[in-house]
């Protein structure tokens, strides 16, 4: 029985999947004290109710860069999708294809972008990091262009990866990481035959496909700290602006100085986000940067909200701060884990269910009517 959005998927996503994958999934960095905050914070906003204004009709689509979105959610990009469902990432792309909103590929994926794009009608958006290997990002951006991808969103901060202590107790990685996977893997069956087996080739695809031969997922941790690039800067932005003619996005900002600086480089959008309590454990959560970043830059680029949203009730209080859209990370693994496509359409249909009795109780009839008015004053 599905009574909240995430909550029960997340149960259900914990028992399906080795352990190592799902704490890879649910946890943060360090003490884990941001990826708390994302949740509790966003949770503590203060619904405005109204009553009597007549909403018996709801408008919940907008446009973004030209695009036509049902709902103000966007499936963020996660890493190793395709290990927590069969070829996960074309599930997932499936889901939000048909609920009409966009789904955004990794660059860690495990299916690469050619696999994906045919599986879906609305164009799709890739996720770029910053390699070392430069070579890498140049012929990723070309291949996005082939495939057709729109819009690149372009992730800011993972210079180097934070430290996930769970990945270490899990198996995930840490001392005899192989093995102890492999024992988690035979005690969850279903995971064994579903993904494990018949979920192959199981490699970063997007990768493989540049370097002609597989990267193995052994030491996937491993891979990302030597890869990722600390040298990043602005200069790298405008390396990548020279390929890229359509809407770039910068993800992972927090700071409304980095989002003046995000205006005056000319990016189409930023994400508020500290990568779900992933990155630099004790920073803001999004629910508190928010606003803060809205009155410095709304209007001036799209600003799209992410980290801690957990249900319906939650994008419209992100839009209430100031966001003009929402992505949902760890909310639409878990129910992909769960029950794959399926799990996550019904999950968007969920948000759209909540988010229509919050409009109707908050008084707004359109999305672009949710402001700060929406909200009993926040601290
Ligand atoms: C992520 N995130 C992420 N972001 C990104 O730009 N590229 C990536 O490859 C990944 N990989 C990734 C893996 C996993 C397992 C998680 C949980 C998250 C961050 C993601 O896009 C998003 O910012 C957060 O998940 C948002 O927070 P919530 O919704 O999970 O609280
Ligand atoms: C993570 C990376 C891959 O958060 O974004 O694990």
């Amino acid at each position: 029985m599905i009574i909240s959005a995430s909550t029960d998927y997340r149960k259900a996503a914990k028992s399906k999947l080795p352990p190592f994958l799902f704490h890879y999934i649910d946890g943060g960095s360090y003490g884990e004290h941001t990826l708390r905050k994302n949740t509790e914070d966003l949770a503590d906003i203060a619904l405005k109710q109204r009553v009597l204004n007549n909403m018996s009709e709801l408008d919940l689509s907008s446009e973004l860069f030209g695009e036509k979105l049902n709902l103000p959610l966007i499936l963020a990009p996660v890493g190793l999708t395709g290990m927590y469902a069969r070829r996960g990432e074309v599930q997932a792309a499936k889901a939000a294809d048909n609920k009409g909103i966009p789904f955004t590929l990794s660059t860690v994926s495990v299916c690469p972008i050619e696999e994906v794009t045919p599986a879906i009608q609305r164009p799709m958006w890739f996720q770029l990091y910053v390699l070392k290997d430069r070579g890498f990002m140049k012929n990723a951006l070309e291949r996005a262009k082939a495939a057709g991808v729109t819009t690149l969103v372009f992730t800011v901060d993972m210079p180097v990866p934070g430290a996930r202590y769970r990945d270490m107790h899990s198996g995930m990685s840490g001392p005899n990481a192989p093995f102890r996977r492999m024992l988690q893997a035979m005690t969850h069956p279903q995971w064994a035959f579903d993904v494990g087996l018949f979920g192959r080739p199981h490699d970063l695809g997007n990768i493989s496909t540049y370097r002609g031969s597989p990267t193995k997922l052994e030491d996937y941790i491993g891979w990302l700290g030597a890869n990722f690039d600390p040298s990043i800067s602005w200069k790298d932005l405008e390396w990548i602006r020279d390929f890229w003619d359509g809407p770039m996005i910068i993800k992972g900002i927090l700071d409304a100085d980095d989002a003046k600086d995000a205006v005056k480089f000319g990016a189409d959008g930023i994400v508020v986000s500290n990568h779900g309590g992933r990155q630099l454990d004790g920073v803001l959560s999004s629910a508190k940067a928010l606003p803060m970043i809205a009155d410095a830059v709304k209007g001036d680029l799209k600003i799209i909200a992410d980290s801690g949203i957990r249900t319906g009730l939650d994008v419209v209080r992100m839009l209430a701060l100031g966001a003009d859209c929402t992505m949902l990370g760890r909310s639409f693994i878990y129910a992909l884990a769960a029950k794959g496509q399926a799990g996550v359409e019904n999950l968007i249909d969920l948000y759209e269910k909540e988010m229509k009795v919050a409009m109707t109780l908050t008084g707004a009839k359109k999305i672009s009517e949710l402001n700060r008015d929406s909200l009993v004053a926040f601290k």
